[in-house]
């Protein structure tokens, strides 16, 4: 340590001497949340930066280390002292242009900490600390300065020093199939011990005492993602993900960090009503943004995952002229917005994940008419959607990007949706000099590629929803073109492998739905789809296919099934072409993690209240207070429940499709089968029906 060495004669004995004294006076500066129940402390300890947390009167986090390992010069992490503090404070309410919530607070305490190193090079960084009623954040910030240009991260020494041996609800980082894992619920210290270097975000705990967490990041722009190692049992370190070359992060001042996130609540509902992740964005840099809106969809999809159709050209080929034709007379026969179409374009015949070159964004197998298709879609109503698989093969895609939107453009399609399959460091690019490089999905080489195309689709005014995408950090507060994404385990599982088990949908509203919406794809009746994939099914009931509408919140909805199972159950899927994807209001009534959720949702453009309740793989009775409705007035109940006798294993169709009136002072009984789910409806009631329809009365218990 250069400190050491140079502490010697009287000179050095004096640097000793104000070191101890430092150490004894670590500066410390704190900032509130407005409702001052959580405090967020910056200490600078002998020049080392830390910052801690308490949230009433539990710690959350204990002292933590900040700083940098760069290539080539020395770490930005000790050596500094205070050179400026500047607090501001904000107290704002903006609205979404579309949403789970119409208006959103915002409203923080700022502290803002410029430091400067004390050594020859006077390097400055600055770390900013927003502090809110529902959790905080902090950034790096590196401002243009003289001995600070060209800079590259080696490690984020950023630490997540814990109270205790929490448990946690987390998946994998640095893996093969990206995001898409089930949920694992253990201790941390059980993380560490299992080998596994590194946790994704958002990471959501329960402490020791209580409190709910729930780590992640905000704003991702121009630098890596940030997994969670975990370090012995109570610490995360971040742990970014590295380029080819072992680089973490390329930058040159001005520069910063996405913002280091944790939101706390008392209960887990609390998480999902928490917009930390949102406000700490920058606001909508689009402008006019009145060619954004929410819809719901149908697709030449599912189809292919059971094995009916093929992506490849072919017998099977979904993406026929014909075919799609017969999804747009049903989309526009029930209200759709738009038919999405798979396997459209040239590059699915053979080896499709390895030959991720030989797609055409322009080009059109045989069969699929376009020319035809897009009058025929817009002579019903009804849109097309486009898609982007690029297989991960990124110089391929942005080879042709331009053309690829101004094609959607002259084909009237307003959105489209991309696609990165792709295994592990699997991403191939070539350096100028010809040599072939290998990246992760989350590393700073492809968050740079995903902001790319949401600029681009802006610049064509095309909606984005993105699978194998880069976590959502909440830029579609900045890019409302950019609505939804997958980046989970989605419905798709079931239909080609053991499948999700019915607790997982009971993990992703408190984990990866913190981060933002996801293209999930509810809605399947057929459950066994034994004609053509026997072996797999669906791993719910039929009520809980409906629950998840309402639940896992997406401004892009699909009616994943086929149009022909629909077609068989008009009485059930009556509630998939009611339910809005646009939303006024949102409550949680019931919330444990891995267990069930209940959430409420106004629509935007009614008076109406629905309601989804889903559980894991056991059944249970919720009683829920109806006091989210207007007082005074009465309301419609549709309610669509699981029948008496139904079980996800064994008889997953059973349905009790029925209408009660209630009110605001109603309680109501959500009965939920094993694996099962309810969805309701509820709509101002005419006088006609006051007088017509039952009341809603409580079961009695047997
Ligand atoms: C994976 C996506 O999640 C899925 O929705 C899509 O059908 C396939 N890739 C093919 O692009
Ligand atoms: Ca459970």
């Amino acid at each position: 340590m250069t400190f050491a060495n140079g502490a010697r004669g009287v000179g050095g004995l004096l640097i000793c001497l104000i070191a101890w004294a430092g150490m004894l006076h670590a500066q410390t500066l704190e900032v509130q949340s407005p409702g001052g129940q959580l405090k967020v402390q910056f200490q600078l300890k002998e020049g080392v930066p830390y910052y801690r947390a308490t949230f009433g009167q539990s710690p959350v986090i204990l002292p933590s280390r900040l700083g940098f390992r760069l290539k080539g010069a020395p770490p930005l992490k000790d050596h500094f002292k205070i050179a400026k503090k500047q607090r501001t404070s904000k107290d704002e309410t903006w609205t979404q242009p579309w949403g789970e919530e119409k208006q959103i607070r915002n409203h923080y305490n700022e502290l803002r900490i410029l430091l400067e190193e004390t050594g020859n090079l006077h390097r400055r960084m600055a770390v900013v600390f927003r502090a809110y009623d529902d959790g905080f954040g902090f950034r790096y910030e590196w401002p243009e300065q003289p001995n600070l240009k060209h800079f590259e991260i080696m490690d984020e020494l950023t630490e997540f020093v814990l109270s205790g041996d929490h448990t946690a609800w987390w998946i994998p980082a640095f893996q093969r199939n990206r995001y898409e894992y089930l949920y694992r619920k253990t201790r941390i210290s059980q993380i560490a011990s299992d080998s596994i270097r590194a946790v994704h975000t958002p990471v959501t705990l329960e402490t020791t005492d209580g409190l709910y967490l729930s780590f992640h990041e905000a704003d991702l722009t121009d630098y890596s993602s940030m997994a969670l190692a975990p370090v012995g049992d109570h610490t995360f370190t971040c742990e970014l993900f590295p380029w080819w070359d072992g680089v973490k992060v390329r930058a040159d001042t001005p520069h910063r960090s996405p913002w280091r996130t944790i939101q706390i609540a008392r209960d887990p509902g609390g998480l999902i009503t928490s917009h930390l992740i949102l406000n700490l964005n920058e606001p909508n840099k689009l402008g006019d943004v009145s060619w954004v809106h929410p819809f719901k969809y149908v697709g030449i999809w599912w189809g292919m995952h059971i094995g009916k159709y093929t992506w490849a050209s072919g017998e099977k080929h979904g993406a026929t002229t014909e075919n799609t034709k017969r999804y747009i007379d049903f989309a526009a026969k029930y209200g759709f917005y738009g038919v999405l179409v798979e396997g459209w374009n040239v590059g699915w015949d053979g080896n499709w994940i390895e030959n991720s070159d030989s797609f055409r964004f322009t080009q059109p197998y045989p069969d699929y008419d376009i020319e035809e298709l897009s009058r025929y879609a817009a002579s019903k109503g009804v849109k097309l959607i486009g898609h982007h698989e690029t297989s991960a093969g990124i110089e391929n895609y942005e080879r042709q990007m331009d053309d690829a939107f101004a094609f959607l453009k002259k084909y009237g399609i307003e959105a489209v949706k991309t696609g990165y399959v792709g295994h592990g460091r699997g991403i191939k690019w070539h350096d100028a000099q010809g040599n072939v490089h290998y990246e992760w999905h989350h590393g700073q080489f492809m968050v740079r590629h995903y902001r790319k195309v949401v600029k681009k689709a802006a610049q064509y005014r095309v909606m984005l929803d993105v699978h194998e995408p880069i976590k959502d950090t909440g830029i579609r507060r900045t890019y409302p073109n950019m609505m939804t994404r997958e980046g989970a385990r989605g419905q798709e599982y079931n239909a080609w492998s053991a499948g999700n088990p019915p607790e997982h949908t009971t993990i992703l509203p408190f984990t990866r739905l913190l981060a933002g919406p996801m293209d999930f794809t509810p809605g399947i009746f057929d459950l066994y789809f034994d004609q053509y994939r026997p072996q797999f099914r669906v791993h719910t009931t039929l009520a809980k296919q409906l629950a998840l509408y309402v639940v896992l919140y997406s401004p892009w909805q699909m009616a994943a099934d086929l149009p022909e199972n629909y077609e068989a159950n008009p009485r059930p899927f009556k509630f998939i072409v009611d339910v809005p994807v646009d939303w006024e209001f949102t409550r949680v009534l019931h919330a444990r993690i891995g267990d069930y959720v209940t959430i409420v949702r106004k629509d935007r453009n009614s008076d109406d209240w629905y309601l989804g309740s889903i559980t894991d793989e056991n059944g249970r009775t919720l009683k829920a207070k109806l006091d989210f409705l207007e007082p005074g007035r009465k309301y419609v109940a549709e309610i669509y429940a699981d029948g008496p006798d139904a079980d996800y294993q064994t008889n997953p169709l059973a349905i009790d499709i029925r209408e009660r009136l209630v009110d605001s002072n109603t309680t109501y009984t959500i009965r939920l089968a094993p694996g099962g789910g309810q969805a309701i409806r509820f709509r101002p009631a005419t006088a006609a029906e006051e007088r017509v329809i039952a009341p809603y009365r409580e079961p009695t218990t047997p």
